[in-house]
C-alpha cells in the first residue's frame, strides 16, 4: 500500500527520493525515510514518523549527499507506527524498502533469531535478514535476493542496495507494482508511475516473480531462476499538471470539479449520439462472444463495487436476457463460487492494484471465464492481467476518496452494456436514450456542480457536527446512497451508513434521533413516490432530512438540493456528484486531512 522510489544516476539521490517519495505519500503516509550511499560507499538512513515533511525536517538538518539511494512511505501492517519500524530496513550489508507483506516472516524469524537481533516488529526487517544472510563473500545481491525470495511467502515489492555494491539497485516484485525509470544517465524506480513523470517516459514494468539489476545505465531483468529475460520498454503515460492541485486546495476538490473533462476522456470515441449506438473497442470480443454472453459478474471493492451495482442496474434495462451479479472482491476470493462458462466478469479497479480484486481476477481465470478490465491505472496489475477490457481514462486520482474514478467506471461499464445490448435484442431505443444523455452528461456534471458549489459548502456547515448519518435511496439510487455514505465516513469521520429505502422499516429507522441526518436521493422517475414513502417515515420520526433529487414535485425535507438537467436515466451519476462535495465541505469543515483521511490508503495492495 506504500510508495517505493529508487534512484541511481547523477542527481543528489536525496532531491529526486523526497520529491517522488512526496508524489506517492498518497498512497501511504503513516511514516517515511530513505537510505542513500555517498560517494565514500558509506550509507546513511533517516526515517521519521508522519508525513514527508517530517522526514524533511530531518534531512535538513543531516543532508545526505549520495547519487545511490531509496525510500519508502510506509502504511503499517506489522507493527505499530514508529521510527523503528519505518523503513528503509537496515540489517548487516542490506539496507530494503518493502511493500506488501511476509507471511511466513515468523517462521523466518524465529530462524533468524539464531543470527539477527531484530530492532523492529516488522516482516521487513526480517526480509533484510534473509537476504543478508543469503549475501556471502562468494555471491552477489541479486543471487541473495534471489535466493531469499524463494523461501517467502506472501506479496512483496521490494528495492535493496548494499554498501558491498555501490552504484546497484536490486528490485524484485510479486503482487506490488514496481516500475523502473530508463532515463539518460540515471535509473528510477517507483510503485507508481506518477513518480517518475518528468524524469523519464520510459520504463519498464516489472512482471510478478521478476527481479532486476539497476544501475545508471539501465536494468536487466530476470527470473528468480536467475534466467535473463527480456524486458519491454513501455511509454508513461500522463503529465506533470495531472498530478498537482492546479489552483484548488485540495486534491479532492479538483478531482470533483474536474470530471466534465475526464468524463470527455471516458467517453471519446466510444459514442456515436446520431446513431444512438456506443462502442467500446478493448473486450475485443467477437460477434459471437458477445452473443454468447448471458451472464456477467463484476468484482470491485468501495467504490469500484458501488459503481458495479450501479452499472448493474443499467445493465439489466440494457440487457434482456442477461443475468448480472455485484460482489464484493474480498469476499468473493474465498467463496465457492461456480460461474456458468456463459460468462464474462468486469473487474472494476482505479488503481488496478487492489489485492482483493486482483485475487478474484485469478481465481475467476482459474475457472475458464472471460475476465474484462474497467481499470484506471494504465499498465497497472489488473489491466495486464486481464483477458481484455477497458481503460475508463480518468487521469490520476490522487485524493485517497474516489470521485471521478467512480462516474468513469460507471459510464465504462454502461458502454459496455450498450454494446451488449445489441446482440441482446436489447431496445434500440434505450439504447439511443443513453447514448443521448452519455453525450450531454459531461457538460451536465460541469453545470450541476458549478451550481450547486456553493450551496453544498452551506449545507456541509450546518450538518458538520452531527454523530451520524443514514443514505436512502430506492433503485438506481440506493448504490448511490452507499457511495454517499462511504465518502462522507471515509473523509470526515461521521458515522455513516447507507441503505435501500425500502429497508427503513426492517432495522434502521429505530436509530433516528437527535444526532442523526438523512440524505434521501430521489429520483424523478416512475418509483418517485415510493421514494417519498421512506422520507416520510423519517420526518414523522422527527429525523433532519435533506433531499437531492431532480423532481419539481412538491418534496417536504429540512432542505432540498434541487438539480435542472435534461438528465433523466443518468440522475443519479448527477447526484453524485453533490454528495461528492458535501462530503469534501463537511470533511474541510471538521478540519480534516481531506486528501489523505486517518488511517486509509490509496491503492489497498494487502489483503
Ligand atoms: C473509495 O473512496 C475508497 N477509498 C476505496 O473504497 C476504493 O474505492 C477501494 O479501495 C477500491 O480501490 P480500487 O478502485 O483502486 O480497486
Ligand atoms: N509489511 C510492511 C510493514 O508493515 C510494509 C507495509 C507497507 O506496504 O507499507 O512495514
Amino acid at each position: 500500500m506504500c510508495g517505493i522510489v529508487g534512484y541511481v544516476g547523477k542527481k543528489v539521490a536525496q532531491d529526486v527520493l523526497v520529491g517522488g517519495l512526496r508524489r506517492l505519500e498518497y498512497r501511504g503516509y503513516d511514516s517515511a525515510g530513505i537510505a542513500t550511499l555517498d560517494d565514500n560507499n558509506d550509507a546513511h538512513l533517516a526515517r521519521a514518523v508522519g508525513k514527508i515533511s517530517s522526514l524533511s525536517a530531518v534531512l535538513e538538518k543531516e543532508p545526505q549527499t549520495g547519487h545511490l539511494g531509496i525510500g519508502h512511505t510506509r502504511w503499517a501492517t506489522h507493527g505499530g507506527v514508529t521510527e523503528t519500524n519505518a523503513h528503509p530496513h537496515h540489517v548487516g550489508n542490506v539496507y530494503l524498502v518493502h511493500n506488501g507483506i511476509i507471511e511466513n516472516y515468523k517462521e523466518l524469524k524465529a530462524e533468524l533469531q539464531k543470527t539477527y537481533t531484530f530492532a523492529s516488529d516488522t516482516d521487513t526487517e526480517v526480509l533484510a535478514a534473509l537476504i543478508d544472510s543469503n549475501y556471502t563473500k562468494d555471491s552477489s545481491l541479486k543471487d541473495a535476493v534471489a535466493k531469499a525470495l524463494k523461501r517467502v511467502r506472501g506479496t512483496y515489492g521490494i528495492a535493496v542496495f548494499s554498501p558491498k555494491e555501490p552504484g546497484t539497485i536490486v528490485v524484485a516484485r510479486l503482487g506490488s507494482p514496481l516500475i523502473i525509470g530508463l532515463g539518460k544517465d540515471e535509473t528510477l524506480i517507483a510503485s507508481d508511475a506518477s513518480a517518475l513523470l518528468g524524469y523519464t517516459r520510459e520504463a519498464i514494468y516489472l512482471n510478478d516473480g521478476e527481479l532486476a539489476v539497476c544501475t545508471k545505465d539501465g536494468a536487466e531483468v530476470y527470473s528468480l531462476e536467475l534466467k535473463h529475460l527480456n524486458s519491454k520498454k513501455e511509454t508513461i503515460e500522463g503529465d506533470l499538471a495531472q498530478i498537482q492541485k492546479g489552483g484548488y486546495d485540495h486534491f479532492l476538490l479538483k478531482e470533483i470539479m474536474e470530471q466534465a473533462t475526464t468524463l470527455h476522456n471516458t467517453l471519446y470515441g466510444r459514442i456515436d449520439p446520431k446513431a444512438g449506438k456506443m462502442h467500446l473497442g478493448g473486450p475485443n470480443l467477437t460477434e459471437k462472444e458477445m452473443r454468447d454472453i448471458h451472464h456477467v459478474v463484476i468484482v470491485g471493492c468501495g467504490t469500484a463495487y458501488y459503481a458495479g451495482l450501479l452499472a448493474s442496474y443499467y445493465m439489466e434495462q440494457l440487457v434482456p436476457d442477461l443475468t448480472t451479479e455485484v460482489v464484493i472482491a474480498s469476499e468473493y476470493r474465498y467463496r465457492s463460487f461456480h460461474l456458468p462458462k456463459d460468462s464474462v466478469a468486469l473487474i472494476v479497479s482505479q488503481s488496478g492494484e487492489t489485492a482483493d480484486t486482483l485475487a478474484c481476477l485469478r481465481e475467476i481465470k482459474k475457472r475458464g471465464v472471460k475476465t474484462l478490465g474497467i481499470v484506471n491505472v494504465v499498465g497497472s496489475t489488473i489491466a495486464r492481467e486481464v483477458d481484455g477490457g477497458t481503460y475508463v481514462h480518468a487521469g490520476p486520482e490522487i485524493s485517497v476518496a474516489s470521485t471521478k474514478a467512480f462516474t468513469a467506471q460507471v459510464v465504462a461499464m454502461l458502454l459496455f452494456a450498450g454494446m451488449l445490448a445489441e446482440y441482446h435484442g436489447g431496445d434500440p431505443k434505450l439504447v439511443a436514450e443513453f447514448t443521448r444523455e452519455l453525450a450531454i452528461l459531461p457538460e451536465e456534471i460541469e453545470k450541476t456542480l458549478n451550481a450547486n458549489r456553493e450551496t453544498m459548502e452551506k449545507l456541509a456547515k450546518k450538518y458538520a457536527e452531527y454523530d451520524h448519518a443514514l443514505y436512502l435511496g430506492r433503485d438506481t439510487a440506493f448504490p448511490i446512497a452507499l457511495e454517499g455514505a462511504l465518502k462522507l465516513k471515509e473523509i470526515s469521520y461521521i458515522h455513516s451508513e447507507g441503505y435501500a429505502s425500502g429497508e427503513l422499516k426492517h432495522g434502521p429507522i429505530a436509530l433516528i434521533d437527535n444526532r442523526f441526518f438523512e440524505v434521501f436521493t430521489i429520483l424523478d422517475n416512475w418509483l418517485f413516490d415510493k421514494a417519498c414513502g421512506g422520507l416520510h417515515e423519517v420526518r414523522a420520526r422527527g429525523g433532519k432530512t435533506i433531499v437531492l433529487t431532480n423532481s419539481k414535485a412538491d418534496i417536504e425535507a429540512d432542505d432540498i438540493v434541487r438539480i435542472e438537467s435534461k438528465i433523466e436515466l443518468l440522475a443519479p451519476i448527477l447526484l453524485n456528484t453533490l454528495q461528492q462535495l458535501f462530503a469534501y465541505y463537511v470533511a474541510v469543515d471538521r478540519g480534516n486531512d481531506v486528501d489523505q483521511p486517518r488511517n486509509l490508503a490509496k491503492s489497498v495492495t494487502v489483503e
